[in-house]
């Protein structure tokens, strides 16, 4: 039993555009846990290439974002969302630059301030602010710098949490909320207990449940199986993105070629050099994601090809190189110059639209736990999400998490002690192999089951196998040590089966659900698709779930 108690006023999990802006946009006198499973700089915006999107430029208006964003969206949106998140753009461009951020400048195309902005799929005009291609490694720097300088923040990397620490823990059942989270110190291998005033989410997606993704191994759903096991609701899991364009290439894991290239003109071609895109969609490259993903599938399927191509090579190649030198020079590394030779790529999963559901304020279901960035759910995607829309959330819901919590913060008592993490009753694992053969199976079913088009019988093969790999592991959960690999499969498991129950309850085709059994858009099922947890209770109404041990 390990008694480590660690006590703060805020304690983030996770480290990425959303964990880092809150820790900064909170009042300094605050003491801030902020918890991250690998080093800090490690997640997906570290490798965020386009941009944020934002109206800058005096030919576009909000009202054009916000058009575009609902258009993108399926007709899913919630549309207040989305115009406040839109409205609340530039001001959020404005705060990165003051945190340091240095956002490319150029005379072509540029905002009132002399940022050049660029453009992606779905958007009708030139509004993403972008570092070159690199823009996450821009932020994510810059953030981490300036919070590394900020007293009251504690730093705790390589810290990974279990689970979330809530009231039925303490045996106060009747009136839920969250305390605080276990947190496994991957350097000592103990769990350690940490309390709290609030509580944040900021834990990123789950797209590693795919076997092919775009996103750093962190993205394995944490924050949202969390949630979910603590009896919050979670919503449009089945809105799973794919990008379009991930270079296909025997060395080149995960690595994604921007959206931006389709933006400053690149085509997509077949492997005899044939554009396809304009057969699909009037906007042809620029169409949102869905639509382009499905048509390369579609295209790759037909023809039994291993990938298509994508080309901007008819463009100046100091064009190109000054635009994506990022993209250009890891192409080159692998034998590819892209000034003069079409890019092998492939769709991969990318992005995660679903997640916990939370209010304007960021607020859970759960009273004192907040969500923010990928691993919620705000409404602002609907069935699609419009690129760059995603850093942007970010940044809008910590802040507003950030203000409700100050606003909170007296209210609230320090939490009461809690248990220890019990390990009485579990020894070191005997069987590694059921974690790694299970996690792979996983994510192997998840693509070919429940990929970028789906059909009943595939998504009723994959609930077969989920439910007995989750049988498997939460029994070997339940006997032995816990382990980074064993936290993020469990995670791992319980998104696949929010996934599939989701995809399985969308009886139509919208946005990035796409299955055979049901082609059409039903217009009886414009609503997000909620799922409720056992012992879900309203915020307010008094008891949470059923009262039990803390490893459950
Ligand atoms: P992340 O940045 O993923 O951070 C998650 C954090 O949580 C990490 O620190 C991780 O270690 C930590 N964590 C997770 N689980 C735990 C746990 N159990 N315990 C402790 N810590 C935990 N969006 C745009 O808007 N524009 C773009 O140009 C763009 N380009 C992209 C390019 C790529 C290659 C990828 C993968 C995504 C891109 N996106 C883009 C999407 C965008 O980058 C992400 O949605 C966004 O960065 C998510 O930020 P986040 O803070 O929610 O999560
Ligand atoms: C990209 O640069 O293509 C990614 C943009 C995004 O995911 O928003």
């Amino acid at each position: 039993m390990n008694e480590t108690v660690h006590r703060h006023d805020v304690l983030i999990l996770g480290s990425g555009a959303a964990g880092l802006s809150l820790a900064l946009r909170l009042r300094p006198d605050l003491s801030v846990a902020l918890v991250s499973k690998r080093a800090l700089d490690e997640g997906s915006t570290r490798y965020a290439q386009g941009g944020i999107s934002a109206v800058f430029d005096a030919q576009d208006s909000l009202a054009s974002h916000v058009e575009d964003t609902l258009r993108a969206g399926a007709g899913l949106c919630d549309p207040r969302v989305v115009r406040q998140v839109v409205e609340r753009g530039p001001h959020n461009i404005r705060w990165l630059l003051d945190q340091g951020v240095a956002f490319t400048r150029g005379e072509e195309y540029s905002s009132a301030g002399g940022y050049h902005l660029t453009r992606e799929g779905g958007h009708s005009h030139r509004r993403v602010v972008h570092a070159a291609d690199a823009t996450g490694a821009a932020v994510a720097q810059t953030l981490e710098s300036r919070v590394r300088e900020r007293p009251g923040v504690g730093l705790f990397e390589q810290h990974i949490a279990v689970d979330l620490i809530t009231s039925r823990h303490l045996g106060r059942a009747d009136t839920p909320r969250c305390e605080g989270a276990y947190i496994l110190d991957l350097a000592t291998g103990l769990v350690e207990t940490f309390l709290a005033r609030f509580v944040v989410l900021a834990t990123g997606g789950a797209n590693k449940v795919y076997l092919y993704t775009s996103n750093p191994d962190v993205s394995t759903g944490d924050g949202i199986a969390m949630a979910w096991r603590a009896g919050c609701r979670v919503a449009n899991m089945e809105f799973m993105q794919f990008h379009p364009t991930c270079l296909y290439h025997p060395q080149a894991r995960s690595y994604l070629i921007s959206e931006a290239l389709r933006g400053e003109g690149a085509q997509l071609l077949l492997p005899d050099g044939e554009r396809f895109m304009p057969r699909f969609d009037a906007r042809a490259e620029l169409a949102p994601r869905d639509i382009v993903a499905r048509a390369i599938d579609h295209e790759m399927k037909r023809l039994g090809s291993a990938c298509v191509y994508l080309d901007i090579s008819h463009r100046p190649a100091d064009f190109v190189i000054g635009h994506f030198p990022t993209i250009y020079a890891r192409c080159l590394e692998l034998g590819i110059d892209i000034t003069r030779e079409p890019i092998p790529v492939v769709p991969a999963s990318h992005y995660t639209c679903g997640g916990v559901m939370v209010d304007h304020q960021a607020r859970t279901d759960l009273p004192g736990l907040y969500a923010s960035g990928e691993t919620a759910y705000t409404g602002l995607h609907g069935a699609n999400r419009m690129a760059s829309n995603s850093l942007l959330e970010c940044l809008v819901y910590s802040e507003s998490a950030a203000q409700d919590i100050e606003h909170q913060m007296n209210k609230r008592p320090a939490p009461p002690a809690a248990p220890p993490w019990d390990e009485s009753r579990v020894t070191e694992p005997d069987e590694e192999v059921v974690v790694t053969h299970n996690w792979e199976e996983l994510r192997r079913f998840m693509w070919d089951y429940v990929g970028i088009v789906r059909t009943n019988k595939r998504l009723q093969r994959a609930k077969r196998r989920a439910d007995l790999l989750r049988q498997e592991v939460i029994e070997y959960y339940s006997n032995f040590r816990v382990s980074n690999d064993l936290i993020e499969l469990r995670n791992l498991l319980d998104v696949a089966d929010l996934i599939i129950t989701s995809a399985l309850r969308r009886r139509e085709s919208r946005g990035l659900h796409y299955t055979t059994d049901f082609p059409d858009k039903d217009r009886s099922q414009r609503s997000p698709t909620i799922l409720i947890p056992d012992g879900y209770r309203p915020r307010g109404s008094g008891r949470s779930r059923n009262a039990g041990a803390n490893r459950t």
